[in-house]
């Protein structure tokens, strides 16, 4: 088999990359270990950037989004007793962000590929990538038992945290950077209406809550935990208790119950390696940089690194110029910085740490305060909240 882009991996940065390479008639192959219901099942991110979700509508691929997404124009932060709004309407010129399910944008993502007569192997074993320095780099794998050799121009390596991609380059090539954080999220999936119009970030002395939504019917819940929590002592009963306790602080507002869909707990990290690439292959989304999700960037961030790439490989083939593949690194780790950065603020400044004691939960108040009551402040959360710009 041969094909011009070779990718490893169907989650957001892999099926972005192969709809952007399409539309400016690029052929690729996606490959994906995992069976597309599965791809279009797993429960994971909902907040888009407001340019991620603009890419989506202008791109053709953003049609359910607009009829079934929730545009929002602000968040509240909880904290003391009382919650305070962030608009960020009024803050950046009238900008939002649009929550929406991961899978959900997965869906219409590969609903488009394949009518567009594109080629998305799901349920393949043993993808390994080889040739990276040569001129046509290969990924071998089996697909129903036979072994199978793609060969292609360029790999782009989409296969997220735990992917092969990253472990392919060589030792000594990339510098990694990291930061394990002391607790975990604890997230539900809830057939409860929202009992909120908007996100709500909550500080707490028993630790950080997030109250997000799904749809005017589903509501998606976090709550802070131990990192190495087992969900077996996690029973429905006391999921709730503990979102009572954190959440319900303003007289007056309930929190509104339902079934349990869906529950799971999510490890936190900041990671990156520098360079995201090595010869013919390109690292992008989760196989590079990890973010904690409190700051709601994981898919926004790989997303944003495939718009960099696709329009590298798109320049290659028009002209033959390399230049913009070879600065794709450089130009994707300015963004990622900033946006680790501001994914490490909000987790800092929202979390409990076992260690802090009663100065720092105080300078965590005054912090909340000053975001909340500055307008420079309120205006730094809510340019990066919405995503900043594209270079
Ligand atoms: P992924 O979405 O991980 O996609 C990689 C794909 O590659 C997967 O489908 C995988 O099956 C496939 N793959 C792996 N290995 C191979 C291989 N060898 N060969 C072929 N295919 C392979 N972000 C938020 O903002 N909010 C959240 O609430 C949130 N929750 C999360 C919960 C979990 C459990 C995880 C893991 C992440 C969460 N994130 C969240 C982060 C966000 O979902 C990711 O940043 C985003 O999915 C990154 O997209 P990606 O395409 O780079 O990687
Ligand atoms: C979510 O709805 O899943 C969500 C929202 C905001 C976050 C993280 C996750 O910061």
């Amino acid at each position: 088999m041969k094909t011009q882009v070779g990718i490893v991996g169907a989650g957001p940065a892999g099926l972005v990359l192969s709809h952007l390479l399409h539309l400016s008639g690029i052929e690729s192959v996606v490959l994906e270990t995992h069976s597309r219901s599965y791809v279009e099942e797993r429960v994971r991110a909902g907040v888009l950037e407001q340019g991620t979700a603009d890419l989506l509508r202008e791109t053709g691929v953003g049609e359910r989004m607009m009829r079934q997404g929730l545009i929002h124009h602000g968040i509240e932060l909880q904290f003391g007793r009382g919650r305070h709004r962030i608009d960020f309407a009024g803050l950046t010129g009238g900008k939002g962000v649009m929550v929406y399910a991961q899978h959900e944008v997965l869906k219409d993502l590969i609903a488009a590929r394949l009518e567009a007569g594109g080629t998305l192997l799901f349920d393949v074993e043993d993808v390994n990538v080889q040739e990276l320095q040569g001129p046509k780099p290969k990924i071998r794998f089996r697909k129903d038992s036979e072994e199978e050799e793609l060969e292609c121009d360029f790999i782009g390596g989409c296969d997220g945290f735990h992917g092969i991609c990253r472990p392919s380059i060589p030792e000594g090539v990339l510098k990694v950077f990291e930061k394990i954080y002391p607790f975990a999220w604890l997230g539900i999936l809830a057939e409860a209406p929202p009992s909120s119009q908007e996100l709500i970030y909550a500080h707490h002395e028993r630790g950080f809550a997030l109250l997000s939504m799904r749809s005017p019917k589903i509501s998606r819940l976090y709550l802070q935990c131990a990192p190495d929590e087992d969900i077996a002592n996690w029973p429905d009963s006391r999921i709730w208790q503990e979102l009572h306790a954190r959440l319900e602080v303003a007289e007056g507002w309930k929190l509104t119950e339902g079934p349990v869909l869906q529950k799971g707990i999510t490890g936190m990290r900041s990671f990156v390696v520098e360079p995201m690439q090595y010869g013919r292959l390109f690292l992008a989304g989760d196989s590079a940089h990890i973010v904690p999700p409190t700051g709601a960037k994981g898919l926004n961030l790989a997303v944003a690194d495939v718009r960099v790439l696709a329009a590298a490989i798109v320049e290659f083939y028009a002209s033959g110029k390399t230049e913009l593949l070879e600065r794709y690194s450089e130009t994707c780790l300015r963004r990622v910085w900033k946006v680790q950065r501001f994914s490490w603020w909000m987790t800092s400044m929202l979390h409990r740490f076992a260690d802090d004691n009663s100065f720092d939960m105080r300078r965590q108040l005054a912090e909340l305060d000053y975001v909340t009551s500055s307008r420079a402040a309120s205006q730094t959360l809510a340019e990066n909240y919405v995503g900043l710009p594209f270079e």
